[in-house]
Parts: C-alpha cells; structure tokens; sequence
C-alpha cells in the first residue's frame, strides 16, 4: 500500500510518499517565506501553499514513480497549526479523492524518527523553531513529559540573533560564533519540567547593550538553553525508566546540544539517535507514515483540522 503524506501546518508545504514497509519513496516540499523583516502571515503562508500544491504533487509522484492512481491513502496534518494552512492542506487532500486519515504534526515528529533510527520506545526531544517539547509513549498516548512555557528553543536562539544583527536563521551562525566565546552568566529557567527561553534571551541582550562580546553570548545561550533541555530530558528517562533519547527539529542540526545529550546518554546507560536533517524539520513523508500507521490499526478520522490540538489528545492505536 502506498500512501501520500501532505505536512502544511505551519510555512512548510511538504509532500511524502510512503510504502506500507516503510519505503520512503519521494520528500518534497517549498518553504514559504515571508518579505524581509517580516513574521508569517498565516494567509499568505496559505496562498503559498494552494500555489504550489500541485506542482509538488506532479514532483512528487514523478520521483516515487507512481500516478494517482497508485495511492490507496491520503494523510493530512490535522494539527496543531496555523488555521489557514491546515484548511489548505485539507482541502487539497480532498481533492484527490482517497481514503483520508489526519495525522498529529508532533506524533509524525517521533514516528518518523523511529522509522529512520530504529529507536523503539524512546524519549523524543523534540526542538525547531516553534516548539520545544520532551514526549515519551505512556499508556496509549505520547505523553509530553515537559514544554516551553514561552517560545521554541529555535525561535528564541533567531530572536537573540536578529537582535545583535545575525540573519534568519540563527542558530547555525550562533553555533559557529559560540566555538569563540567563553561562560558569562545568564539565567536558568526550568520550572518543574517546563521550560522558559524568553527572559534568557532579554537577559542576554541587556548584557550585549552593555558591551559583552557576541562571542560570549553566543556560548552561553548555547550552554545554557542546552543544559536545560537535558535537565528535563534527564528527568523524563528517570521518571518513565526508557533507555533510549532521540533528537529532532531543526535545532537537532547543532553539535553542542548533541554533544551534551550524548554524555547524559552515555552515564544512564541509554541509546542515543538523532534524526537525519531532511526529516528533522517539517516534511510530508513523515505525515505520510504516520498516517499508514493509523489507518493500519484500524484508527478513524474526522475530515477537520485541529489548530491546537495537543499530543496527549491522540489515542495511539499503533503501538
Ligand atoms: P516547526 O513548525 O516544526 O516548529 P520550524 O520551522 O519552526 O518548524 P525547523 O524548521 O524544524 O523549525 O527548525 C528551524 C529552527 O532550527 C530555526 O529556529 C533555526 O535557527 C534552528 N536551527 C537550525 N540549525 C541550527 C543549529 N545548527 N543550531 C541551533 N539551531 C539551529
Ligand atoms: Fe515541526
């Protein structure tokens, strides 16, 4: 069986197509970007996706060496997400006249994951630009074990970045800008299992308006937001007894992080994975398998998108 994904929660517009084995056959997606200086308007992210959709489809089916008519299954990215996208997608997915299963955003995160690294049971550390979440598999459901209270580790690292004049995106230029930096003190924000990135980043550029070297900040967001992440990801693998950490987003693209989780990995005696790039960051073939997965155990869905539906709400029927 073959099924086509379709991701289009947030500024990705991505189409994947997956064998029932777990064949990735075609990942192809177009990012949506807005005018220089400008945040996403969700409508415009919307028109880009309409425009491009049937573009990426024709791509699509071309790379995986299918027609349509080789698709027994649509998947759709149900949510959490931008409303006018999420419509989008749904209404693409409609038009192609299939069995249709919507699919969670962040559970694709994590089956996608363990499709690749052959991770079983993980605790999935989940960080891009809009979310930071740590998630883990209890009784029925992924469950998410802790969250940014404010905004995504990513996100915050381009806020600070944009402010002391790196472009978007930020994280990789800080990377390379902290190799030459050394510790000055910033706050550390874990409260219980929630994070909080956005008084480090204030913090850090009080400190930069009164002359710190870029360099120096640039080490220390890094230490410190990657600290707390695997504080709370350390706490997750104690609470639930799991032996194995995988890493994904865009975020999971930095050296130090994977660094500071693989010696936490290495002292618990747990399995360490990270995602490869193309299927870290936001992408249709991770909806695609996700939805195979679903509809394989027999699991229904409303023809409806869910702008803010959580992890925990989804029963997981596959595992
Ligand atoms: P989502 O909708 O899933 O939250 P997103 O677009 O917000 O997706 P991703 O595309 O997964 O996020 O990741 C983009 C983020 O990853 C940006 O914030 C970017 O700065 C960050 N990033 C990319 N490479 C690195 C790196 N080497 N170090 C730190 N951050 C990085
Ligand atoms: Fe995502």
């Amino acid at each position: 069986m073959f099924c086509l994904g379709i991701e289009s929660t947030a500024h990705t517009f991505g189409i994947g197509i997956v064998s029932d084995r777990g064949e990735i056959l075609s990942n192809v997606s177009s990012i949506y970007k807005p005018p220089k200086g400008w945040g996403i308007k969700p409508t415009d992210a919307a028109q880009h996706h309409k425009k491009i959709s049937q573009t990426l489809l024709k791509k699509s089916l071309k790379l995986a060496k299918k027609t349509l008519k080789d698709i027994e299954l649509v998947a759709f990215s149900q949510g959490p997400g931008l409303p006018p996208c999420l419509h989008t997608g749904l209404n693409f997915a409609k038009q192609l006249k299939k069995p249709l299963i919507g699919v969670n955003h962040c559970i694709a995160h994590i089956e996608i994951a363990k499709l690749l690294t052959g991770a079983k049971d993980p605790i999935t550390l989940y960080v891009s630009g809009a979310n930071t979440q740590i998630l883990g598999f209890t009784e029925g459901r992924y469950r998410c074990f802790g969250e940014t209270m404010d905004i995504g580790a990513g996100n915050a690292l381009d806020k600070f970045g944009r402010e002391i004049g790196l472009s978007f995106p930020a994280g990789p230029k800080i990377e390379r800008l902290a190799k030459k930096g050394k510790y000055t003190e910033l706050p550390y924000v874990v409260k219980g299992m929630d994070l909080s990135f956005s008084g480090i980043v204030t913090a850090a550029l009080n400190k930069f308006k009164k002359g710190t070297p870029i360099e120096d900040l640039c080490f220390s967001i890094q230490e410190i937001f990657f600290s707390m992440l695997t504080e709370v990801t350390e706490r997750a693998l104690a609470h639930t007894g799991k032996k194995e950490v995988l890493l994904t987003g865009g975020v999971a693209a930095n050296k130090r992080l994977k660094e500071m989780l693989e010696i936490m990995c290495k002292e618990r005696k747990a399995k360490f994975y990270t995602v490869p790039k193309e299927f870290a960051g936001d992408n249709g073939a991770m909806i695609a398998w996700t939805g195979t997965l679903a509809y394989k155990s027999g699991m229904k869905t409303k023809e409806e998108v869910l702008p803010r539906q959580r992890t925990d709400e989804v029963d997981v029927e596959w595992i």
